[in-house]
This record gives structure tokens, sequence and C-alpha cells, in this order.
């Protein structure tokens, strides 16, 4: 069975990963395709913090993160953990609004409470609420050149090119994996998928160990600045654009992110700046996975069409779990395909 993952961010690269270990190669030849590898994806430019969105979950989303977790767990026993990006991390979320109730995922973050009078008054002043836990950290800098490697390893084939449309691809492969991230939008149109445009800097200042991101609007602290402790550098942030699409680093952006974060954070004042990027978060409505069988008009061949996109701004968190329901759909058709060629 020929697989072509279109796809190299988070997304495409977990999938595969997931395929390759959960199926096996045998009776499988796969293959990555994608226009921008690491270090060029939006998966590069995020912060790589496990963090679902507060919002109330599916019993099939809670499935994803439980099995998201599962395999962060494992990796973080290995002895090659901080190499691939993988570690722990503890901080806190803070806005302006007193009422939330505690999300369903609560459990799957390790001691998540509420700030303390103490957070609130001195760390976090003028905010009302929020919370603090203890979570993973993938860094994607560090992971996707691994799972490349280790999918390389394996014989899987890495391919540049850009997909205009899927009947490209639909004499070539049996299965096609769509995790083409916010490029679903473009190849023909799924007009749901958007961009929100966000723009980081790395800058030098190991002494964080916390990640801190900071919601609403506050009379001395402009945007919603966020920084994060990176395995190598620390990562600082606060822009947010929906329905931007262009990627070069705007100097507008980059001053707003440096007055946000040295409003909250005057430590930072001095800090070296390493390197500057901008990514857009696939957002839409909710993920689309799910598997869709087509039939090229010119051949008359059937293929089938897994999709795995529209993951927003917490790709990283979603995407091993999702990956493990890709693996399972590409497992039954493997089966399948199997049980038809003994009749
Ligand atoms: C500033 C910022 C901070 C973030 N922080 C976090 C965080 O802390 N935690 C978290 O969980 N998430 C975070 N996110 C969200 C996360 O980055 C995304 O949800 C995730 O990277 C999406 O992964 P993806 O693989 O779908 O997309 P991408 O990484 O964009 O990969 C898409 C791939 O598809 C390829 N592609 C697209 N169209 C085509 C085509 N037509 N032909 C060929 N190839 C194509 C691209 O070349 C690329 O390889 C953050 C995002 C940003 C911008
Ligand atoms: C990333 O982009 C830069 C600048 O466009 C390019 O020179 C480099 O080859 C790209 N890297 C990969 C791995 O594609
Ligand atoms: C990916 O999904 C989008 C939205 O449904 C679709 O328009 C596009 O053709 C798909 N691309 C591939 C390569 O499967
Ligand atoms: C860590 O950062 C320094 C610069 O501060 C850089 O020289 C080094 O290559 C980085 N190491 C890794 C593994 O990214």
């Amino acid at each position: 069975m020929k697989v072509v993952v279109v796809g190299a961010g988070i997304v495409g690269l977990s999938s595969a990963l997931r395929i390759v270990e959960d199926c096996g190669t045998a009776g499988l030849k796969m293959t990555v395709m994608a226009d921008k590898f690491s270090p060029n994806t939006t998966s590069d430019v995020a912060a790589g913090i496990w963090c679902p969105p507060r919002r109330k979950m599916t019993e099939r989303e809670m499935q994803w993160l439980k099995w998201s977790q599962e395999y962060l767990t494992s990796l973080l026993k290995t002895p090659y953990a901080p190499e691939i990006g993988v570690f722990l991390q503890s901080g806190w979320i803070v806005w302006m609004h007193a009422d939330f109730q505690d999300p369903d995922w609560k459990d799957l973050v390790q001691g998540y409470r509420h700030p303390t009078k103490w957070e609130l008054t001195h760390l976090f002043p003028e905010y009302k609420d929020g919370f603090f836990c203890t979570t993973f950290m993938l860094e994607s800098r560090l992971f996707l050149p691994w799972v490349t490697n280790r999918l390389k390893d394996r014989g899987v084939k890495f391919v540049e090119r850009k997909v205009q449309s899927l009947d490209e691809l639909s004499l070539d492969y049996d299965v096609i994996i769509n995790c083409s991230g916010v490029g679903a939008h473009d190849l023909v149109g799924d007009t749901k998928v958007f961009p929100s445009r966000g723009q980081v800097m790395r800058v030098k200042a190991p002494w964080v160990k916390h990640w801190m991101l900071l919601e609403g609007k506050h009379s001395y602290i402009p945007g919603i600045p966020y920084i994060v402790g990176g395995s190598n550098s620390t990562l600082i942030g606060g822009i947010r654009q929906d329905g931007r699409w262009d990627l070069h680093n705007d100097p507008r952006d980059t001053e707003m992110i440096w007055k946000g974060v040295t409003a909250a954070f005057p430590a930072l004042k001095d800090a070296e700046v390493l390197e500057e990027k901008t990514g857009l978060r696939p957002m839409r409505e909710s993920i689309r996975l799910e598997s869709e069988k087509k039939t090229d008009p010119l051949s008359g061949r059937s293929v089938q069409v897994i999709h795995n996109y529209g993951h927003g701004a917490n790709g990283i968190t979603w995407s091993l779990g999702c990956a493990k329901e890709v693996a399972l759909m590409v497992k039954q058709l493997l089966q399948e395909k199997s049980t038809k060629s003994r009749l």
C-alpha cells in the first residue's frame, strides 16, 4: 500500500511516525511530501506548551489528549528526551475575568490550581483569575529533525513539492493523508480554515523557568504578552492576528511584543535577541480528522484520503493524539487490503 503524507509540520510528521510505529513497514511504502520542512514550518514557531484550549471537550477530543499524553510520557522517560525537545515545565495563564469553569482536561496536567493570592498580587497585578500547572513541553525545533531521521531510517521518502490538488497524487498513491495545516484553505478550499498570525522572538534569559501568559486589557501592560522558558532560549510573544496571511517579521509587531513583555517582566529589558519568527496557526471551528473515499475522474481509480488539519492554536498539544487515530485508520485499511488479496 502506497501512502503519502502531505505536510511536514508537527501534525504530518507525528502522523507518519505513529503509522510506521503502529502498522510496521511491511506492505507499506510511505512518502512525506511538503513545500516546507523544519525549521520553516508553523510548528517551528510554536512555544510547544502542552495545553489544550479552554473550552468543553468532546469525548473524541479527550481521547486524543489522553493518547498524546501517553506518548509524551513514554518519550519523557528515554535518555534522549532533552535532545528531542521533550521536558516538563510549570507556568501560569492569567486573565481579566473571574468566572471560569475548570476545563475537562484539568487532570491531564499535573497540579492544576488557581493562582494564589500572593501570585495575583505580586506577579500578576490586576489580573482576576487563571490557573497554574505543570505540563509537557514539546519543542518542534528539536522534535521534527529527530522524527525526520527516524522515519528516514525506516525507509520513508521525503519529497519537497507544492501540491496544487489531490488529483496530482491519486494515480500514484492508495492513501493520501492531508496534514497541510493552514494550507488546506488553498488546496481547493476548505474555507473554514483561516490563519491566526503569530510572531515571536527568542531571547537569552536562561533564568526564565516558567511559562507565563497574560490575557486581557490591562492598565499598563499592552497586548497579550507571554514568555516561555525553552531548552536553549526563552521565547517571547503576544501576537494573534486573525485573517492575516503574510509571513515576514513585522517591525510593528516586534515593538508590540517588546513593549508588552518588558512592561510585564522588566527583568527582560536587557535580554539579548537571538531570533525572530512568524507563523500561521491553522484555525478552524473544530479539527478535521476523517477518512474519505475519492475516485479519480480520469482513471476511475479509487483513493482513500485521511484529513488531519485545523489544529488551531494548540497543534503541538493535539498532534501525537490525532496521529494515533490516523494510524488506526491506516491499520484498518491495511487489514482490509490483505483480506481482499486473499480472496
Ligand atoms: C506563535 C505561535 C505559538 C504557538 N504555541 C503553541 C503552543 O505552545 N502549544 C501548542 O500546542 N500549539 C502552539 N501553536 C500552534 C501550533 O504551532 C500549530 O497548531 C501547529 O504547528 C500546526 O501544525 P501543522 O503540522 O498542522 O501545520 P504546519 O506546521 O504549518 O505544517 C504544515 C505543513 O503542510 C505543508 N503544506 C501546506 N500546504 C501544502 C501544499 N499545498 N503542498 C505541499 N505542502 C503543503 C507545509 O509546507 C508544512 O510542511 C503556536 C502557534 C504559533 C504561531
Ligand atoms: C528554510 O528556508 C530558508 C530560507 O528560505 C532556506 O534557505 C532553507 O533551505 C530552508 N530549509 C529547509 C530545510 O527547507
Ligand atoms: C486537503 O483538504 C482540503 C480540504 O478538504 C482539500 O481541498 C484538499 O484537496 C486536500 N488535499 C489533499 C492533498 O488531500
Ligand atoms: C543554543 O544557543 C546558542 C546561542 O545562544 C547556540 O550557539 C547553540 O547552537 C544552541 N544550541 C542548540 C542545540 O540549539
